[in-house]
């Protein structure tokens, strides 16, 4: 207990064990105007995502607005808002792949929640390997370490292979934000070039109900990918299972 800590957080840390408390405490800490603004970020995200889910806003839009959203929010307070330090220990790194926990924002009352948030960590050297997406949208923030982040267009979708064509390739650190959709950005990978590395992640699936799907994921071997002219690349599809044994640690 700090030296710092009120009688009531005593109480409560009695009445409830510790991660509640912190959750409480989140919200009590954030006094006036600091308070609104956390709400409206937080109302903002639900509102954006209940709009793609129900088809009012395009998933191209969704990535821009809620990239722009995210651009506005302090680190801290995103840290502060999952609890970010109380899941971390809890978080395993695997050897050959990023491991992952899901990273609850707070609720807001009346609005519903058509959206998943997850925590996810890689030892340094390891990798979100090379995948694209159906029928989801995805934002990730980097949260700590750092990351080699590279997308890719899908431009075509074959049997056995994706035409893809490269669309980022930087180093991505905290406070970085990327994001993901069928029709925009659908590939990405990311290599922990310092670790632990980790991302907070915004997810909404299910897009289109007729799809009978939630959402899948194309894993692709880009590094033995045939280029093709105009600087596409046609790129192999790949099990999982392949994709950790050739990305999943460097
Ligand atoms: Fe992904």
């Amino acid at each position: 207990m700090s030296q710092g800590a009120t009688r009531r957080e005593v109480l409560l840390q009695a009445l409830t064990g510790y991660a509640l408390v912190r959750t409480l405490l989140w919200q009590d800490a954030l006094a006036g105007p600091v308070k609104q603004e956390a709400q409206a970020w937080l109302s903002r995200t639900h509102q954006l995502c209940a709009d793609v889910r129900d088809r009012k806003l395009a998933p191209r839009e969704w990535q821009r607005q809620v990239e722009a959203l995210f651009h506005r929010v302090p680190l801290s307070e995103l840290l502060r808002a999952i609890d970010a330090d109380r899941l971390k220990p809890g978080l395993e790194l695997p050897d050959d792949r990023a491991g992952a926990m899901p990273a609850p924002l707070p609720r807001i009352e009346g609005l519903p929640r058509v959206f998943g948030t997850k925590l996810f960590g890689l030892a340094q050297g390891r990798a979100v390997v090379p995948h694209g997406h159906q029928n989801m949208v995805s934002m990730h923030v980097v949260l700590a370490g750092e990351f080699h982040l590279r997308h890719f267009e899908r431009v075509e979708s074959q049997p056995e292979h994706l035409v893809l064509r490269p669309s980022i390739d930087r180093v991505s650190g905290p406070g970085d934000l990327s994001s993901i959709s069928d029709p925009h950005d659908n590939v990405h990978w990311l290599v922990a070039t310092k670790g632990p590395a980790y991302t907070f992640d915004l997810i909404v699936d299910r897009l289109d109900p007729a799809l009978g799907f939630a959402w899948r994921l194309d894993y692709v071997d880009v590094d033995g990918a045939e280029p093709l002219a105009g600087g596409l690349l046609r790129a192999r599809r790949i099990e999982f299972e392949e994709a950790l044994r050739r990305y999943g640690k460097t």
